[in-house]
């Protein structure tokens, strides 16, 4: 390698290290300010049941205001629990599964949201799959939240179609949502971490569930037309000669982690 090559490799992972120690960091950060946000919450919650039964209109007003900071509270935890899962997620534990199983749990826990959102829910799941490889809680937080953002995407309802198949030494699930869809520039940032269109989105849902596919070996894409819709494709490889173990069982009431 000549001098220019080497230099431009010693920068490069001087660059790579700066950006781990950047990712510690705020890791260390976001742990750090769970405790005061938990202590904000505590306390506005043994205010709000002060004033659980307001009696005069200024404690009504003061109720109110007590919920926004609730709610702004939720919304803090919810940004920093998303944050450190994309930038520290856990060791994965892979478990020879059935990914049909994993769809229909997933489902399953969605259809109430479903319901209420006015969206059909229509799947094919081919039978005899192949089994994959697994890590079941991250792979169906994973799926929870490519399931939430096809509901969001239908505002005013629509169809949901799941379909899995094996294509090749893969298995695939596609997702097909009836949903708004997203123009060429939208769709190119998507796996941008913090990239959102929602008011409130985090913009992490998709960067963590790329993560999580991806420590699984397999791959997401997502192809989508303002207007009509997405539709969201991710392959699983099948490792070769799984022994015939049957997967463990789930709890359908147990909400997929995301
Ligand atoms: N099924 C979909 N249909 C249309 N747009 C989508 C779809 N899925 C994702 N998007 C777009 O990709 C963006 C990023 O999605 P991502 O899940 O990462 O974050 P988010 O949904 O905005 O926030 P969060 O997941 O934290 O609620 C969304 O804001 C939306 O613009
Ligand atoms: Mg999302």
């Amino acid at each position: 390698m000549d001098s220019f090559g080497q230099r431009t490799e010693q920068l490069q992972s001087r660059t790579a290290d700066q950006a781990t120690e950047v990712a510690r960091l705020a890791g260390a950060w976001a742990h750090e300010i769970r405790g005061p946000i938990s202590v904000i919450r505590l306390n506005m919650e043994l205010l709000a049941e002060d004033f659980a039964e307001p009696k005069t209109p200024q404690e009504r007003r003061l109720l109110e205001k007590i919920q926004v900071v609730l709610r702004e509270c939720q919304r803090l935890e919810d940004m920093v629990n998303n944050f450190l899962a994309y930038i520290r997620p856990r060791p994965m534990r892979f478990t020879p599964t059935n990914l049909n199983e994993q769809v229909r749990r997933v489902l399953r826990f969605f259809a109430p949201k479903a319901k209420e959102a006015r969206i059909e829910i229509v799947d094919y799941l081919a039978p005899d799959l192949p089994s994959v490889l697994l890590d079941i809680e991250a792979f169906s937080g994973a799926l929870f939240n490519l399931v939430l953002n096809a509901q969001q995407a239908m505002p005013s309802g629509g169809q949901l179609v799941v379909r899995t198949y094996a294509i090749g030494d893969k298995v695939a699930l596609d997702l097909i949502d009836t949903g708004v869809g997203m123009d060429e520039k939208t769709c190119a940032q998507i796996f941008d971490p913090f990239f959102t269109t929602k008011p409130g989105g985090s913009g992490l849902g998709l960067p963590t569930a790329k993560k999580i596919i991806e420590a699984h070996d397999g791959e997401i894409t997502v192809q989508s037309e303002l207007g009509r819709g997405t539709k969201v494709t991710v392959k699983l490889p099948v490792p070769p000669r799984l022994p015939a173990e049957p997967s463990p069982q789930h709890d359908a009431s147990s909400p997929p982690a995301g």
